[in-house]
């Protein structure tokens, strides 16, 4: 079975256009799971996915270190199903495994207001770690408030609203195997 690649799709009745393509994607986790193997070799880290939007990047870069590594979730929420951050964030699930003495690596899908990442560091050294990392597919880099440690990013993007790979538009998109941007937004 072929992946489907459409240049543009419909969501929620808006248009978005390709942004950031397969190929790219790929290339991209490529490097990133080559860095994490080197950097991250005898650690046996433990990543843990944000949901639901990191689970497919988190998969792909699971795929492509080759040194022994665990996962675990949690579960935030900040945007409901709006396309603007509500400013708080809710956990809807912890974390099972132990951290204590742990190589923690999270991984987000985005980092918009640094919100959602500030709350996960936080919660994170309070369990007394071995060290924290952050990597994440995407970064809006002018719309971070907060100061936020972020050690491994796929894409630095413009503030701009993107579906796919993941992400979704009210629950819709996650499924596309590209990253697509709101049309209106260009
Ligand atoms: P933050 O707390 O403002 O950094 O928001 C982070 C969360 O908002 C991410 O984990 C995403 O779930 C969601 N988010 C931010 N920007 C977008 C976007 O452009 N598309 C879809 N979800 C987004
Ligand atoms: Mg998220």
């Amino acid at each position: 079975m072929s992946l489907y690649l459409p240049e543009s799709v419909m969501c929620n009745g808006e248009r978005f256009k390709v942004f950031i393509t397969r190929e790219e994607i790929d290339a991209r986790v490529s490097l990133l799971g080559e860095k994490l193997d080197k950097d991250f070799e005898g650690k046996r880290p433990i990543f843990i996915g944000v949901l639901n939007g990191s689970y497919i990047f988190l998969a792909d870069i699971m795929r492509n270190v080759s040194i022994p590594c665990e996962v675990d979730f949690m579960k935030l929420s900040s945007y409901g199903d709006a396309k603007v951050s509500s400013g708080e964030v809710t956990e809807l699930k912890h974390i099972d495994a132990k951290l204590k003495d742990r190589h923690v690596i999270l991984v987000e899908d985005i980092i918009d207001t640094g919100l959602s990442m500030k709350y996960m560091i936080d919660k994170m050294k309070a369990m007394d770690p071995a060290s924290v990392s952050v990597i994440t597919l995407l970064h809006k880099k002018d719309a971070t408030l907060h100061d936020v440690q972020i050690d491994y990013v796929g894409f630095e993007i413009p503030t701009k609203f993107v579906l796919g790979y993941g992400l979704d538009y009210a629950q819709e998109g996650r499924n596309l195997a590209q990253i697509y941007v709101l049309e209106e937004d260009n």
